[in-house]
Parts: structure tokens; C-alpha cells; sequence
């Protein structure tokens, strides 16, 4: 079982205290490991819905899409940007270094991360997500790493406990990402850019919505890379796949999704960007 240590209770940050099978807060607020490995850290008053996050069919489409590699230049460039990061001095820090993906999906970057570490050896890494399909998903991909279900808008970690935290195609909270990061740790954000899945989008819509770019955090951007590069989704199911992993499911006209997946070839570009944060000293 990974380190518990860092854990808080998401109703009042306290720390959580392991006894057996439960963590509980000074205030006795309990919660439970699932059967299947993960700890549910999200109390019902902060689900919007009942099934609150990505569906069990969005989690299983995008599991699929991104095991079949199109996604994997971006996993490189992530793992690369966060080996690469000075973490202060290991020599008089012992603590393994604690690294939370914050939106983790079913765990395709956490996983890739500890693959290309070679082991989890001095560090301790977190998948959390508010979907528990997701975090399910995640759980049965490596039981050794720990798995939360839990909200970013109340992450269940201790004030300034993070080496880094990694935010991809998610929904960041600042304020908490500022509370749950050590002085100097890093966040790690990638976002679609203006190219991304430009063939996908034009095939689904008469007209494309202007690109937007999302806030940013108030800390000192210290690198900003593109990732661009061509894929090829070689059959009707892995196009399908796609689709139902993103909003387009629901969004675009039923018409054009039907004409799209009786396709068995499409050519896309990726177009993403990798921004690296660094809260102060
Ligand atoms: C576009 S997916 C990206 C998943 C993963 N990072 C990846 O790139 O494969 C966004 C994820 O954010 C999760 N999510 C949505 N709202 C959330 C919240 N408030 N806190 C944590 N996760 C949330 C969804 O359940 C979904 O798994
Ligand atoms: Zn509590």
C-alpha cells in the first residue's frame, strides 16, 4: 500500500489518520478503501450529480484510444519535463518525491510516468479523479500506486505536501493547487492547442469555435513547449472511440458523427501545450 501520509479530509483539511481499512480526521470524519483499491475521498455534499465526472463509457473509450499509442509522444514529453525538474535537495530531503495528477483519468500518464522512472522507489505517486469509473479503471491498471476519488475544487491532500502536480486536459483550482504544493513545487499543465483534432472538429461542425485559452495561474511560468505531430486512427472503432471520449459525443450533430464513423481511416493532427509553473520559495 503507497503512503498515506499527505492525505487530508477534503471536509476540513485536517489530516487523515490510517486505522485499518479507514482514514479518519480529528474531527471523525471516516472514509473508506474500496474493494477494488482506491479510496473514495469525495463526501456526497460536493456531487453535483450522482455519477458525478466522466462516464463509464468515456473512461472505457478513452482507455482504448490512448492504448493504442496516439497519445504516447505526449506521455514522452510529460515524463521527460517531470524527470527532468530539480525537486530541492535530495541529499537532506529523505520524503520520496509526491507527485498528484489532479484529473487522472483511468492513470494512462501516472502509469507511463512510473514506467519510464523504472520504479516507484523515493516516489509517491497519486491518481485522483471525481469520476469513480475512472479511478476504478486506474486502480485495477496498478494497484501500486494510490488512487483517489475526490474533487480538485477540495483536493484531500495536507497544505504544501506536493512536489508537483499535474493538471492534463482537466479542470485546475488554482487556489487549491497554490495550498497543496510545497513552496517552489511544480504544476504541470497540458491543454489542447489551437490545432488540436482540427480534422475531427471539421468533419463534425459547419463552423469552428474561436480557440480560447483557459486562465492562468498566478506563479511563475518557467517553460511552455508545443507538442505537435500527425496520428493516424486507422478504423471506424478507434475514430468511434475518440468521439465518445470528448464532449463531440454529445455535442455534435448525430448526422455528422454517423458519416464520420462509417470512415475507417482519418488523419489528425495533435497540438498540444506543456506549461510548467512553479509556485514561490
Ligand atoms: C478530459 S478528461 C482527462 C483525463 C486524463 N487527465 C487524461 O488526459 O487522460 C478530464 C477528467 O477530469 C475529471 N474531472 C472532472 N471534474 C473534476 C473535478 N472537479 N475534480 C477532479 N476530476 C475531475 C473527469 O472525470 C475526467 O476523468
Ligand atoms: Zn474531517
Amino acid at each position: 500500500m503507497p503512503d498515506t501520509d499527505i492525505l487530508a479530509c477534503p471536509l476540513d483539511q485536517s489530516p487523515l489518520k490510517r486505522v485499518g481499512n479507514t482514514w479518519v480526521c480529528a474531527e471523525n470524519h471516516s472514509f473508506d478503501r474500496a474493494r477494488q483499491g482506491y479510496i473514495n475521498l469525495l463526501p456526497v455534499q460536493f456531487k453535483r450529480s450522482k455519477d458525478p465526472g466522466d462516464s463509464k463509457a468515456m473512461v472505457q473509450a478513452r482507455r482504448t484510444f490512448l492504448h493504442r499509442g496516439h497519445y504516447q509522444p505526449i506521455s514522452d514529453a510529460l515524463s521527460a519535463a517531470i524527470t527532468e525538474l530539480p525537486f530541492g535537495d535530495r541529499s537532506t530531503d529523505s520524503n520520496p518525491i509526491s507527485i498528484l495528477d489532479a484529473g487522472c483519468g483511468e492513470g494512462y500518464y501516472l502509469n507511463r510516468l512510473k514506467e519510464s522512472i523504472g520504479s516507484e522507489a523515493g516516489w509517491n505517486l497519486l491518481g485522483l479523479d471525481i469520476s469513480k469509473w475512472a479511478v476504478l479503471a486506474a486502480a485495477k491498471s496498478d494497484p501500486n500506486l494510490l488512487w483517489l476519488v475526490g474533487t480538485n475544487a477540495h483536493l484531500p491532500i495536507q497544505a504544501h505536501r506536493l512536489d508537483a502536480l499535474l493538471c492534463l486536459f482537466g479542470f485546475p483550482v488554482y487556489t487549491e493547487f497554490e495550498r497543496a504544493l510545497k513552496p517552489g513545487g511544480y504544476l504541470i499543465q497540458l491543454d489542447p492547442g489551437p490545432e488540436h483534432l482540427i480534422e475531427l472538429r471539421q468533419a463534425l461542425y459547419e463552423r469552428l469555435e474561436p480557440f480560447k485559452t483557459g486562465n492562468e495561474p498566478a506563479m511563475a511560468c518557467i517553460s511552455r513547449q508545443s507538442i505537435r505531430y500527425q496520428t493516424t486512427l486507422a478504423s471506424a472503432a478507434a475514430i468511434a472511440d475518440l468521439i465518445q471520449m470528448t464532449p463531440h459525443a454529445f455535442r455534435a450533430p448525430p448526422d455528422a458523427i454517423e458519416r464520420l464513423t462509417s470512415k475507417d481511416i482519418l488523419e489528425l493532427t495533435v497540438d498540444v501545450q506543456m506549461v510548467v509553473y512553479q509556485t514561490p520559495h
